[in-house]
């Protein structure tokens, strides 16, 4: 079981993502949710897959301003998990070789896939300011997060 905290969250997921507001709008406001409520999460943001370029194409997002607005599959840890379409932890980027950096706060990321009907369709990326953060709770909070989203793709 998840923790009480992550559930509420989840419940709010839910309502924004049958609000009948835009899919940007949506996502926007559940980085704002995810970024605000979750301390260890310093940085959110959804990368769609552009399928005919093989790009994942960066949508709304929380934090600092990236340049890494376009990411070929396959690069960074993002592109890695387009390509495996499989959750990936990184609690040390400093030892990940195949890393894109954003900003030198960043000691850690999680990369999520959204599966809509067995493709992958996009992905939240989380980056965090503290060193190894991420736990069970994240995996499967972060899962259902993106279970959730997949209804909007
Ligand atoms: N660090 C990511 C790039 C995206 S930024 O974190 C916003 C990566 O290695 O794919």
């Amino acid at each position: 079981m998840i923790n009480s905290d992550y559930h509420i969250i989840l419940q709010d997921v839910e309502s924004l993502v049958n609000s009948g507001i835009s899919r940007n709008d949506i996502l926007a406001a559940i980085c704002d949710l995810l970024k605000n409520k979750v301390y260890h999460y310093d940085w959110v943001g959804f990368y769609i897959l552009d399928e005919l370029k093989s790009n994942l194409i960066l949508g709304s997002y929380c934090g600092k301003v990236t340049e890494h607005t376009i990411i070929p599959v396959g690069k960074g840890v993002c592109g890695q998990v387009a390509q495996s379409n499989k959750l990936k932890i990184v609690q040390d980027v400093s030892q990940e070789g195949n890393y894109i950096a954003c900003s030198l706060d960043v000691q850690s990321e999680i990369v999520v896939p959204v599966i809509k009907e067995d493709k992958f369709v996009a992905e939240i990326d989380i980056d965090s300011h503290s060193p190894s953060p991420f736990t069970n709770d994240d995996e499967q909070f972060l899962t259902m997060v993106c279970q959730i989203v997949s209804g909007l793709f």
